[in-house]
């Protein structure tokens, strides 16, 4: 069993109290007649405390050792534990050099564990986000179950470029035999190909969203998620982008309206929120008060505030003519929000999530159904403080005829998207969804500064270590 295991099972009759654990040492402190350490396992924050009544049996452990330990689990007399475990008997599986272990107690800089990335879950703050993300994937699942939604997998590989923003990875072209002739070249489409000699006889990109996947799936499903690694081949090196990153998406079939998506995830994060916080507890003092800030946030009660792009402008442009602290970038309606835009906005504005919605149809990706207005698109960004976007959605764009006009417009081949199409050919219904990025949600909800402690082991631009 794991430490967090035993300490949480019911209490155990004294005749039958004797326990192994395992882990690795965290910590040894040696007295004259006795010796005390903590073992952790990785199944909870503090590991277990383990007393030696001999302290020579714990002469050959050290921080990083791993061991077994077999003993009395105990009522602990001192502070801060309610159990601790009287050590019988001592088996080192793993000796570690104390002089070479690069992960030593005292504080490691940030870009030194991420130069040991193989090693920083060993050390509480990286243990602590991986149980965070964990728990906050349990409860997303919780989540859509209850609502009736089916957890599907869509292709990594794929043909499309979902967003049309180009930064999707190509992988390599390759010849799949000897005479450089991919085999299945059944399709007039694919016999073509075979001159670039691609392996899937078409250029092939790791996908940067599930979406249109999925949106094959809602249509049949109704009701549809996934939580999938995606890819984008973003240059700008930020505390929020990634290359490599988890999204989750969902599809839901028969809604109509943006503002029932907003309330969906609105619903979702805050029971997120809610079943997540035993896992806030291991996290670093300065990360739990500020999240004490942020919790009423997600009161039940109050709903986050909804405003459309125009207003948001409207804002912004009152604020970049009244003060002292202008933005850099102008705001400007048709322009793209920046990020300082975005954090102005949840954090000083409204401080507190806020949905903007209906932003103008040139900034935004095909698929998104063109409003009534016939300038702006019935979409959403969800912007929290201190992150900016955090979920992005839209209606997607039902009617044929409107869609095969806005893919003439986006330069998209009708033969890559024919069998889109035949989503709204063949019982096509009103239909929307939205992303939301894995790493930005633990960054909020664990009050992490930078998305590369978001995820164990993080790609950017420029970094690849392992
Ligand atoms: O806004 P995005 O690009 O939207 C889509 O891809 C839609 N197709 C999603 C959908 O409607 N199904 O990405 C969605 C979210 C962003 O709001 C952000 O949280 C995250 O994905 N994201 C990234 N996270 C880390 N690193 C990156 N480079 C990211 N790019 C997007
Ligand atoms: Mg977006």
């Amino acid at each position: 069993r794991t430490i967090q295991q035993l300490l949480s099972a019911p209490p155990i009759p004294p005749n039958l109290s004797q326990v192994s654990i395992t882990g690795w040492v965290k910590s040894v402190r040696r007295q004259k007649r006795v010796a005390f350490a903590v073992v952790n396992d990785g199944s909870n924050a503090a590991g277990l405390q383990v007393v030696f009544s001999d302290p020579i049996s714990a002469q050959r452990l050290s921080n990083g050792t791993a061991v077994r330990l077999t003993g009395q689990l105990a009522d602990s007399p001192g502070k801060g534990q309610a159990k601790e475990l009287k050590v019988e008997q001592v088996q080192v599986l793993g000796e570690c050099d104390p002089e070479e272990y690069p992960i030593q107690k005292q504080a490691l800089s940030t870009e030194y564990l991420r130069q040991n990335v193989h090693l920083r879950a060993r050390t509480d703050t990286i243990a602590s986000m991986i149980r965070l993300r964990d728990s906050l994937q349990r409860s997303i699942h919780a989540f859509f179950q209850d609502e009736g939604f089916l957890y599907t997998h869509t292709p990594i590989l794929t043909s499309n470029d979902c967003e049309g923003a180009g930064e999707a990875f190509q992988i390599a072209s390759q010849p799949s035999s000897q005479d450089g002739q991919p085999s299945n070249t059944l399709e007039t489409t694919e016999k073509e190909s075979v001159k670039e000699s691609h392996f899937f006889s078409r250029p092939t990109y790791l996908t940067v969203s599930s979406q249109l996947h999925l949106e094959a799936m809602a249509t049949a499903m109704s009701r549809v998620y996934t939580l999938s690694p995606c890819f984008r081949a973003e240059t700008s090196q930020t505390n929020r982008h990634l290359s490599e990153f988890w999204m989750l998406e969902a599809e839901w079939a028969f809604t109509e309206r943006v503002e029932d998506i907003c309330s969906l995830v609105e619903a979702l994060l805050k029971s997120t929120w809610k079943h997540s916080c035993q896992e806030r507890i291991g996290l670093a003092d300065e990360a739990s008060s500020h999240l004490a800030h942020i919790a009423p946030q997600f009161e039940q009660g109050k709903s986050w505030q909804r405003m459309t792009y125009t207003e948001a402008i409207s804002e912004l442009s009152k604020h970049q003519s009244t003060t002292k602290s202008p933005f850099v970038f102008d705001p400007k309606w048709g322009k793209p929000l920046q990020s300082e835009h975005e954090r102005w906005l949840a954090d000083t504005l409204v401080r507190g999530p806020v949905f903007v919605t209906d932003y103008p149809t040139s900034l935004k990706p095909f698929y998104m159904r063109a409003n009534p207005d016939g300038k702006t698109v019935a979409c959403f960004d969800l912007l929290i403080p201190q992150i900016g976007e955090l979920v992005g959605g839209s209606l997607r764009e039902e009617r044929l005829d409107v869609l095969k006009e806005n893919m003439v417009r986006h330069n998209l081949s009708p033969e890559l998207y024919g069998w889109y199409l035949d989503l709204r050919k063949y019982g096509g219904a009103p239909h929307g969804g939205f992303g939301l990025g894995l790493e930005r949600l633990v960054s909020w909800m664990g009050a992490i500064e930078n998305i590369r402690e978001c995820i164990p082991m993080p790609r950017w631009a420029g970094r690849m270590l392992l």
